[in-house]
């Protein structure tokens, strides 16, 4: 089956950098469908030379962040108008095969990864290493059933678990026609799943059984480059350097 890797993405001055390292994992599997959703009015055409030099199949979408959203303060619902968009695109191409997996642009990826994905029959899951002060989300696993979830923050999830961590069928996602992410901070991925109608019996643990890790929630350092260039103190660092 085709692995369909939907990614959410948004302009800032690490965009470039992650989505090229993303795609450049992306490059080495096989029989793999890239969709790259950007949080933007409009596509960006640098990521369109990104992503296209990778010589993958690839589509690009664009939906963004609702206003409403944007002016409120606080905890903003990131990735959820394109990741539904990318939703809609499936919908609307009628692709009822396949998996999907939502991979975030900045997490770090095995490709032992994509194997698993492929195997998911109606909902898979795996754990996902550096989330939280836990350093770890995962599903708990006991004679080869999920019977709980080990995770940092549980907050009254019914599946506490991170965006990285599961794959859907697209046999099974196709039959709920109106799904969609919810726009509710922190509760994206329970709201999804919950809407897939699975209980803890019906997803399949993988990555033998959760116990290797294969996906890792990493951040990159905010750069500031404009910032740091205009208050530098010493004379002249923030000039360019001329040679005779
Ligand atoms: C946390 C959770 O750990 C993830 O499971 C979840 O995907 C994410 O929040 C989320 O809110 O959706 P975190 O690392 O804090 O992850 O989030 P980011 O990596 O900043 O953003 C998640 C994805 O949305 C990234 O691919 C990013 O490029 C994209 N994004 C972010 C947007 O499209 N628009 C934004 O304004 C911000
Ligand atoms: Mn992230």
């Amino acid at each position: 089956p085709t692995v369909y890797v939907i990614t959410p993405t948004f302009r800032r001055p690490e965009q470039i950098p992650e989505l090229t390292r993303l795609g450049q994992t992306l490059r080495q599997v096989k029989n793999l469908h890239w969709i790259v959703a950007e949080d933007a009015q409009v596509l960006t055409p640098v990521v369109r030379t990104t992503v296209e030099k990778m010589g993958i199949p690839y589509t690009l979408l664009v939906a963004p962040m609702p206003d409403e959203y944007i002016s409120k303060p606080g905890h903003k619902p990131r990735g959820v108008s394109n990741r539904n968009a990318a939703l809609q695109w499936l919908r609307s191409n009628n692709i009822t095969e396949g998996v999907i997996y939502f991979a975030d642009d900045d997490n770090s990826y095995d490709l032992e990864l994509f194997e698993e994905i492929r195997k998911v029959k109606k909902v898979g899951m795996w754990p996902v290493g550096l989330v939280t002060k836990f350093g770890l989300s995962s599903p708990v696993v006991k004679n080869g059933k999920i019977v709980g979830f080990y995770d940092g923050w549980i907050g009254n999830r019914k599946f506490p678990v991170d965006m990285a961590s599961f794959g859907v069928n697209l046999s099974y996602l196709s039959k709920f026609p109106n799904i969609s992410m919810p726009f509710s901070p922190g509760y994206e991925e329970t709201g999804f799943l919950r809407a897939l109608n699975i209980t803890k019996d019906d997803i399949e643990p993988l990555a033998e059984n959760c116990t290797k890790i294969l996906v890792w929630h990493t951040q990159t350092k905010k750069s500031k480059p404009a910032e740091k260039a205009a208050g530098a103190k010493h004379n002249n660092t923030n000039i360019p350097f001329l040679l005779d």
